[in-house]
């Protein structure tokens, strides 16, 4: 497995694999590597000829300095990690091989889904991160690409963003990865206190209870449910619970036979901020 820090090194890597006409997996990370990004970068390589993991936090996707401040490093850790899954390669710019010292972020359209949830909390979010994955998908020309359903908002961004740009690339939806107790692994859960790690997996917990709930109950009993429960626990803060259409994100307020919704939620364990969803079909 190699490692690479340069566009130039990796698009001479990417020309000589496209004229052997290689199949190219591709998933983009910010490291801090768990066994959820793992579980991507092994699909990756078990179906595609060549797999590449970007590892860089790419910092226009932050709307608060302070999480990119804190954001965790692990390097070392993360290339002994993806040494076992089959990848070949791994690409770890620094910020200037990526922006030519212009932080410069592309506006996007990505039909609505942008300003839903995420992006009505995280302001400029998506706009980062489309700049980053659009990069990345230049540069390296994947067939398929992977992402992870734990960011369900982003990867049906990342879908349309592909459709609309009509990139000849696949897009890879996969499963989210949990710890023993229900709580979503995340780079972020390193940095919880052992009390608000303790108090976290009452996200899934609730979450769980609210998909059983949305078989026999209104969606207005179950959001108001949901705030009881977190207006109840002092170790965290509910920032937003949404049942939404999977498909376009909007918010539902009632339920149709023929709609999926999944039920998306944001909450606060101090300073730290953690994300779940749960399918409800
Ligand atoms: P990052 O948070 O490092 O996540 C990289 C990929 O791993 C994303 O597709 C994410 O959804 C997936 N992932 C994270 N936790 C997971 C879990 N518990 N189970 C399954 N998949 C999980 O998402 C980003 O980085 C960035 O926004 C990026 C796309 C790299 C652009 O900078």
């Amino acid at each position: 497995m190699k490692v690479v820090t340069t566009i130039k090194e990796i698009s001479n890597i990417i020309t000589s694999l496209k004229s052997s006409q290689k199949t190219i997996g591709l998933t983009p990370t910010m490291g801090a590597l768990h066994e959820g990004h793992i579980s991507l970068i092994t699909k990756a390589s078990s179906e595609n000829d060549f797999s590449i993991v970007t590892i860089f936090i790419n910092p226009t996707q932050f709307d608060k300095k302070e999480d990119l401040d804190n954001y965790p490093s692990t390097l070392d850790a993360d290339i002994k990690l993806v040494e076992n899954t089959g990848c070949d390669l791994i690409f770890t710019p620094n910020a200037s091989e990526m922006y030519a010292n212009n932080i410069d972020v592309e506006s996007f359209s990505f039909d609505g889904l942008e300003n839903e949830m995420e992006g009505k909390h995280r302001a400029n979010h998506f706009d980062g991160v489309g700049t980053i994955v659009k990069k990345f998908f230049e540069i390296t020309q994947p067939t398929k690409a992977y992402f992870g359903e734990k960011d369900f908002q982003q990867l049906q961004i990342i879908k349309k963003m592909t459709v609309k740009n009509q990139l000849p690339i696949e897009i890879i939806g996969c499963p989210i990865f949990r710890e023993k107790d229900g709580l979503a692994m995340s780079s972020r859960n390193t940095r919880l206190s052992k009390k608000q790690r303790e108090s976290a997996p009452f996200i899934f917990k609730t979450l769980t209870k609210a998909s059983q709930l949305f078989q026999s109950d209104s969606i207005a009993t179950i959001n108001s449910w949901i705030q009881t429960e977190f207006d109840s626990n002092p170790d965290l803060d509910l920032e937003y619970f949404e049942i939404a259409n999977e498909q376009t994100l909007q918010t539902a307020s009632s339920k149709s036979e023929s709609t999926k919704y999944r039920a998306f939620i944001a909450v606060y364990a101090g300073k730290i901020r953690l994300i779940d969803n749960i399918s409800l079909q």
